[in-house]
């Protein structure tokens, strides 16, 4: 309809009748947000009985395994259908090479098997990246001239990704941006046998200034110091080349491809969505929540009111799943 028809038109067409009442808002509603669209990103400690706040992320703590699993059960009374893991590795674990990444007996390892020995009918989502292991906080292993080597590096994730399987892991979540790692990683998965095991890959991550906090959660910030992941995440200005790795990583054999970070991203969600339309998620990263809750934190903003907002807006974009650090806080709003 043209623009003057819609004039003409007038008064019989009025749309704020619509928006008159509750009910009638309820149901001309074209997106809704559930706990089934929620995944609780989760950071895991050595020791026992341990957690601790991370400063920038209000209401997000680093657990031992045993706090970790007694939480996994609260999660799965409140409905939230999956969890994705991030250890915290003690710096003796840290080494050039990133051997601890396929450790059977690995903080993640251990993890995993303790999460899907409680709570079998929860999801369990592992993070395939060598950031964590590296003493140069690097998601890869270097040559001499500090340039992370790709098939040097595939070759690690490969043994990383059986490594979770085997431990229990439902999916796997590549998320280092090397190129070909998801061929590699489904190609051991069938020969291993593991046929039902999932990827989700991160296909299109950005070299995003918002993952601050979660450098700093899982300890890699020190490490890190002020180099960049640019010569293998993507550049903030792109988006062919999102489509690009998207199709790559589908051809490899991905099941569902991630979008990261959200909020800036969401013309991405919609070209991946709109091009492919495959189970496509979104991580509202660590960043979004900080500024969030720094906002809420002086009265800035209402904690609860962009909370549902900035998630609704992400799965209007397309997302089918959201991982947010205000899974569990949405749900237990819900349980209320
Ligand atoms: C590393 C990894 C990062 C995040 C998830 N996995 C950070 C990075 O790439 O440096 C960021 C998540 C967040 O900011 O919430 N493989």
């Amino acid at each position: 309809m043209a623009f003057n028809d819609a004039q003409r038109f007038y008064p019989e067409t009025r749309l704020r009748r619509n928006r008159r009442d509750d009910f009638s808002r309820r149901l001309m509603r074209e997106t809704t947000l559930t706990t089934d669209d929620l995944i609780y990103p989760m950071f895991v400690l050595e020791g026992q009985g341990q957690h601790e706040a991370v400063p920038s992320m209000p209401g997000i703590e680093r657990l031992s395994i045993d706090l970790l699993v007694a939480e996994c059960r609260h999660l799965v009374k409140l409905g939230i259908p999956a969890v994705a893991l991030f250890p915290v590795t003690p710096a003796s674990a840290k080494t050039e090479f990133a051997e601890e990444a396929f450790n059977s007996d690995g903080l993640a390892q251990r993890a995993v098997r303790a999460i899907k020995d409680a709570c079998p009918t929860l999801g369990v989502i592992t993070d395939v990246a060598l950031d964590p292991f590296t003493i140069h906080g690097q998601d890869g292993i270097l040559d001499a001239n500090g340039y992370v080597l790709n098939d040097r590096t595939v070759d690690t994730l490969v043994r990383q990704a059986l490594s979770h399987s085997e431990a229990g892991a439902d999916v796997v979540a590549p998320s280092d941006m090397m190129d070909g790692r998801i061929g590699e990683i489904r190609g051991i998965l069938e020969n291993e046998g593991h046929v039902n095991t999932r990827i989700l890959a991160y296909s299109a991550k950005y070299a995003s200034a918002y993952y601050g906090p979660f450098r700093d959660a899982v300890g890699s910030a020190a490490n890190l110091g002020k180099a960049d992941k640019k010569t293998y995440q993507m550049d903030p200005a792109n988006t062919d080349e999102a489509l690009h790795e998207v199709a790559m990583d589908l051809a490899e054999g991905a099941d569902m491809i991630m979008i990261k970070p959200g909020m800036p991203y969401l013309d991405i969600v919609r070209r991946v969505k709109q091009e492919f339309g495959v189970p496509t998620f979104v991580y509202q990263v660590s960043g979004e929540y900080a500024m969030h809750k720094a906002a809420a934190q002086n009265g800035w903003l209402d904690d609860i009111a962009v909370m549902h907002e900035s998630l609704t807006c992400i799965k209007r974009a397309g997302a089918n799943a959201i991982l947010t650090y205000y899974a569990k806080q949405f749900a237990e709003e819900l349980d209320k």
